[in-house]
Order: C-alpha cells, then sequence, then structure tokens
C-alpha cells in the first residue's frame, strides 16, 4: 500500500478578458492567473479493492463521480490500465479548506493535484504538459493549477505562458458560504449581452490575446509594481454578475472603501478578493469588512500570492 500527500492551492484571477467565441463552444479567453496560499490538502492511497473512492469533510462536495477529483482518476485508470490493474484501486481523501463554488479553482485544483499523486504513486513519469494535456480534458483551469504561480492563459483557458512569479503580497478574500454562481451561466449570459462585440476573425483574435501578453497588466507583474497591478485588475464576468447578486457588489463597495489597493471579483465569483499594501492592512481590511457587513454566513480570509501549484508534502 502506497499512499501520497498533497497541496493544492486556490487561484484568483488578477485579469479576466473574453475575447470571443469558439467553435467548441466556450469562450476565447486572455486570463492572468495567480496562486493563493490558500489551500485543500489531498490524501492518496493506493487500495486492495479495484475501484476509486473519494471522501471529503465538506458535505455540500459531492463524492460521486461527479466530483472532479474522481474524474481525473478515472481518466487516469482508462488512460494507463496495466498501470491501474498493478497497483490497484485509490482512497481519496479531500480536507477541503477552499471555499467551494466560489472561482477559485477549488475543484480544478483537487483534479490536478489527484493527477500528479496518481503520476506518482505509479511511477509514470508524466511530463508538466503531459499532466496539462490531461488535466485540459477535464476542465480549463486544471491545467494551470498544476505548476501554479503567476501565468497567462490563452485559448480556452489551458494555453498557459509562466509570468515572473509575485509573492510577499497579500490579500483579503471574501465569500459567502450560501452564494453560489454558476460559471456556465455566468458566460452564457454574457455572450447573451455582449456576444455582438465579440471578435470573430482568427487573426483579430490571435492579435488581441498578443496584446494582454504585452499589455499594462504584465508590465505592472514585470515590474513587480503591486499599485499597478492594482489599478489593472480586470475582470469582464463582473458586468454580468454584479448586477445579478447585489450581495457581492456590497462586498466590492465595501472592500473599495476601505482603503485597498484594489478590489475584484474572481473567476466567475462569487468570491472577492482586496489587494493589500501590507498583512497588517489586510487583517485591518478583515476586521472593518466584519463590522461592516457582520453575517455569518460571510467568509473572510487574509492569505497572500504564492509561487507554485500543486506540492508533493510527502510520498511514501
Ligand atoms: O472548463 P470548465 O468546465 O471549467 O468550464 C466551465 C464552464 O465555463 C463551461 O461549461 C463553459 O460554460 C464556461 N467556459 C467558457 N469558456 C471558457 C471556459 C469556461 O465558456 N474558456
Amino acid at each position: 500500500m502506497h499512499n501520497c500527500t498533497l497541496i493544492a492551492p486556490a487561484k484568483i484571477n488578477l485579469y479576466l478578458e473574453i475575447i470571443g467565441d469558439r467553435s467548441d463552444g466556450y469562450h476565447e479567453l486572455a486570463m492572468i492567473l495567480q496562486s493563493i496560499d490558500l489551500a485543500d490538502q489531498i490524501d492518496i492511497q493506493t487500495s486492495s479493492i479495484d475501484r476509486i473512492r473519494v471522501r471529503c469533510d465538506h458535505p455540500q462536495v459531492p463524492t460521486d463521480q461527479s466530483n472532479l477529483a474522481y474524474k481525473a482518476a478515472a481518466l487516469m485508470t482508462a488512460e494507463f490500465p496495466a498501470a491501474f490493474l498493478k497497483h490497484g484501486g485509490l482512497n481519496i481523501s479531500i480536507n477541503k479548506r477552499i471555499p467551494i463554488s466560489a472561482g477559485l479553482a477549488g475543484g480544478s485544483t483537487n483534479a490536478a493535484a489527484v493527477l500528479l499523486g496518481i503520476d506518482l504513486l505509479w511511477n509514470l513519469g508524466l511530463t508538466q504538459s503531459e499532466l496539462e494535456e490531461l488535466g485540459a480534458r477535464l476542465g480549463s483551469d486544471i491545467p494551470f493549477c498544476i505548476a501554479g504561480g503567476t501565468a497567462i492563459a490563452t485559448g480556452r483557458g489551458e494555453q498557459l505562458a509562466p509570468l515572473p512569479s509575485l509573492d510577499n503580497i497579500y490579500i483579503v478574500l471574501a465569500k459567502y458560504r450560501s452564494l453560489a454562481v454558476s460559471t456556465p451561466w455566468a458566460y452564457k449570459t454574457y455572450r447573451q449581452q455582449f456576444g455582438s462585440t465579440y471578435i470573430k476573425d482568427r487573426e483579430s483574435l490571435a492579435a488581441r490575446a498578443a496584446a494582454v501578453h504585452s499589455g499594462d497588466m504584465v508590465k505592472a507583474i514585470l515590474h513587480k509594481d503591486t499599485k499597478e497591478i492594482a489599478q489593472q485588475l480586470h475582470n469582464d464576468l463582473e458586468k454580468v454578475v454584479l448586477p445579478e447578486y447585489p450581495l457581492v457588489l456590497q462586498l466590492r463597495e465595501t472592500f473599495a472603501k476601505s482603503g485597498v489597493l484594489g478590489t475584484m471579483m474572481s473567476g466567475s465569483g462569487p468570491s472577492v478578493f482586496a489587494l493589500c499594501e501590507s498583512k497588517q492592512q489586510a487583517e485591518e481590511v478583515k476586521s472593518h469588512v466584519r463590522e461592516t457587513i457582520p453575517d455569518q454566513d460571510l467568509e473572510l480570509f487574509v492569505t497572500q500570492l504564492i509561487t507554485h501549484g500543486i506540492h508533493v508534502a510527502s510520498s511514501t
């Protein structure tokens, strides 16, 4: 029996631009993704029973075949049947700290950890790009979650170009426990409202993605200029989520009024983060938001940007 413990960090979007439609029904995106120091722990154990079993300490996380971690394990067993036969089944246990349905890639990072963990347990020796390719089949954010850090993601979100890492930057992260935004709903609504503005021809799509590569946010990241990064925060999905979810708008406004460097919704929401000047400021802002919105349903975290994705804590 072998086991492996992995730490799977969440991500935030420093930048999310919807450029156009894709023939596969998804959107052509240009995003800047950033790992944060808020992580789930994933334990994977080989077992004598030839099946995949997922457990999670969070009651709202499904543990059946709809769980992305389960799907990642199922993909590995289908891709590497000989290794599955040799090593037996898989018991996967998820210790959840990342808020769920939050726009923080909680499910995606769990799946990324499972791909990496099984690669280790089965001694497959897959490369990072092979793991990313497997991850892309299950979800657009999974490839980024593997190596993490700071990266530009284009295409469906699976084409990655690393950027110099940012760290030592603190954020406050806020999420209402019982509030969830459906990602397909957010993109579908965006298409209904803004589809007429989408860039249509291939050349212009590529030119727009290239413009983000050489744009102001990337320059700010290259200069590690936190104030400028805060100025350049952008998320097109705010245009459809904020009008529909007044609580998210209120969070955004409360952060903005509390003197932070910048604030933005992450992904399709409903989590909102605020970039701060220091850990101390982040703690003060957290207290201020807690006083202004004394709702027990609101979860608040002080955390920081980190330079890596999945981390192997132990493997035997
Ligand atoms: O790839 P993933 O399963 O994470 O995407 C969730 C949903 O988000 C998709 O079903 C789609 O509706 C939307 N999406 C999109 N374009 C992308 C990524 C996601 O329209 N590039």
